[in-house]
């Protein structure tokens, strides 16, 4: 979380600062600021809350010089005012962070000691000072910064820049992502590609343990021993117009309507739909001989493992774990030698999800990343990554990356369930083709955008509200309360309508909606009993099926939404869009932040 961005121009640094910040706020929206060097001294802006109150400072006092550092922030130390907002300063250094400084009490106790005046309640003011202190000592920038980061613990990209140095920005990375902007006699830094869009897309990115000499004519790179090291630069696929809200008034939902595109993009990259054949890059492993999978991640990317985790063991016939990374990185669990571990997520940069792959990598397993970001560190420490193109989603809550993580799952149980010999042909046919109609099927799906809307009234004054499922139902059931939760701030809650029975049917009153999720899949009769049992209760149903499920039961629910009938194997695809927007709307008429949800980031890189 935090966004850093930092720009040697040919102008102006502060509009560019503030343009990188906006495709940064994603990354946290608790306070931002900016520095840059005016007549060698340094300069700063800061205000709390979102990136509008910092526009709002600099409309009023702008801010000059040509060289400058950003940052946009998601609180960790210290609270969220302007005294803890960055970039913090000496007389010297200006520098942001993105990370945590996890030793800095005791740094902080031994610089207090030796005289420094501390002026916020961060762990970022203490590399500020280390690298003062190096400084005074008579070091240059490049030693001082280098002799600072040895000091800290913990995970961190930083920015830095020096009064009196024009020509100069440091960059460093240590479990933060960090990349450098090669532009026309001007050079940039940034968390992303994204925040570098409409300054350049030729990128290079900090290998973990870098350091970064920036100047206006390029960029020189060390290795954490200091070694000069060369670094590719890449030509970013992401434009300024990927990244912009159309015609839509949230990015969340405009995001919700991409989605018939994106997976399909995501699809076509492994199926051929003309002929339903499924092609990987190639395992260097025997998936036949694989003894378990793992599947790891976080947040609405677990929920994408949940789903994976049915489809692994009914259709490829191989033994399946999943677990969310904060659990499992700690868990030590022992695993078979040669398993796999699959790594779920968007951004690729989860802090604990990378943390569990390294465990998984200890532990002696093969790695493949869905991410969504193909730079990113997941990537990056993976034997093969597997990529979503879902496109950059911007709004916090994640939608289009969920079902085009679920698509390339899914393409990756029909190529494994082929190679273990789980499947025969015609069943393999039978379960590319559904899923190649998906995004026609989704494009259906988004026609009761309205009817959705119109329910939303029935849901968005509620206190609390219950999703059920079965099979993969259940983890969609999952995800529609966390998205109705994150965005709404209603408190909701997803169970397996099976455990219903088991205590929280004790919930349900007339107050209390429960929304469905039932499919004609094995699972339909289970189900709907289940529902039966909370519409006894007075529960009031909101029915999500296909035309089979709406004809049988629809007319006792409250409300139903008839989906189109597919194939159970595809239906979490589909019925994720429902649950999406009915979050969607009851935020909406809430009156929340939809695509900047109270204290969320969209990139969770801190423990
Ligand atoms: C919820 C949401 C989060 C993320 C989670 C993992 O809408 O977006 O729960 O899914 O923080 O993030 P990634 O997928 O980037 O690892």
């Amino acid at each position: 979380m935090c966004g850093i961005v930092g720009v040697i121009g040919r102008g102006e640094a502060a509009p560019r600062l503030l343009e990188g910040l906006k495709r940064l706020e994603y990354r946290g929206y608790d306070s931002a600021g900016i520095a840059t060097l005016v007549d060698g001294g340094i300069e700063r802006r800061r205000a709390e809350g979102k990136l509008v109150n910092l526009e709002k400072a600099l409309a009023e006092w702008s801010l000059d010089g040509d060289i400058g550092i950003g940052h946009t922030r998601w609180a960790t130390h210290g609270v969220p005012n302007e005294a803890n907002a960055h970039p913090h300063a000496t007389h010297r250094v200006a520098l942001v962070h993105n990370g945590i400084i996890e030793n800095y009490r005791e740094l902080a106790a031994e610089l207090k000691a030796a005289g420094c005046v501390f002026a916020s309640e961060t762990d970022t003011e203490i590399v500020a000072h280390l690298i003062t202190r190096n400084l005074e000592e008579g070091m240059g920038p490049r030693e001082a910064v280098a002799a600072a980061l040895k000091r800290l613990e913990g995970a961190f990209a930083l920015g830095i820049v020096f009064a009196g140095e024009h020509e100069l920005m440091i960059g460093a990375r240590r479990g933060s992502p960090l990349a450098v902007g090669f532009g026309d006699d001007e050079m940039f830094l940034g968390s992303d590609a994204m925040a570098l869009a409409p300054m350049t897309n030729r990128i290079a990115y900090l290998k973990e343990g870098d350091y970064v000499v920036v100047t206006r004519k390029g960029a020189s790179f060390y290795d954490h021993d200091d070694n000069a090291v060369e670094r590719e630069i890449k030509q970013s696929a992401i434009s300024g117009a990927m990244i912009g809200k159309g015609n839509h008034r949230h990015f969340m939902l405009k995001e919700i309507f991409e989605q018939p595109a994106v997976i399909g993009d995501t699809l076509h990259s492994y199926l051929t739909p003309a002929t339903g054949e499924i092609v990987l890059p190639p395992m260097p492993f025997d998936v036949a001989a694989l003894p378990k999978i793992t599947i790891i991640a976080c947040g609405t990317s677990f929920y994408a493992a949940m789903v994976a985790k049915y489809w692994f063991e009914q259709v490829a016939r191989v033994s399946v774990e999943v677990d969310v990374a904060s659990e499992f990185r700690y868990r030590e669990a022992p695993m078979p030698e040669g398993g796999l571990g699959i790594f779920i997520s968007q951004s690729g940069e989860t802090a604990d999800t990378l943390a569990a792959l390294h465990y998984c990598r200890e532990q002696k397993q093969h790695i493949v990343a869905i991410v969504n970001v193909p730079e990113s560190s997941i990537a990056r420490e993976s034997d093969v990554v597997l990529q979503t193109l879902a496109g950059p989603e911007i709004g916090v809550a994640s939608t289009k990356a969920f079902t085009c993580q679920l698509a390339t799952l899914a393409c990756m149980v029909i190529s494994f369930a082929r190679a273990r010999g789980a499947i025969d042909e015609a069943e393999e046919d039978r379960l590319a083709f559904a899923l190649a109609h998906v995004p026609a099927m989704a494009a259906q799906v988004l026609n009761h955008d309205e009817a959705i809307r119109d329910l939303a009234h029935a849901i968005f004054e509620k206190r609390d509200v219950l999703y059920l499922g079965r099979g993969t139902g259940y983890p969609l059931a999952l995800e529609g309360a966390l998205k109705l939760k994150e965005i709404s701030y209603i408190h909701a809650e997803g169970y397996a309508s099976g455990e219903m029975k088991h205590g929280p049917i004790a919930l349900i009153d007339e107050e209390v909606p429960v929304i469905v999720i039932a499919p004609t899949d094995r699972w339909f009769d289970k189900t709907v009993s289940n529902m039966r049992e909370v519409m006894a209760r007075g529960g009031k149903v909101i029915f999500l099926s296909d035309v089979t499920g709406v004809d049988a039961v629809g007319e006792d629910a409250f409300a139903a939404i008839e989906l189109p009938s597919v194939d159970p194997f595809v239906a979490p695809l589909l019925y994720a869009i429902p649950v999406q927007l009915l979050a969607y709307h009851v935020a909406v008429l809430k009156g929340t932040d939809v695509d900047q949800p109270r204290n969320l980031a969209k990139s969770v890189t801190v423990e």
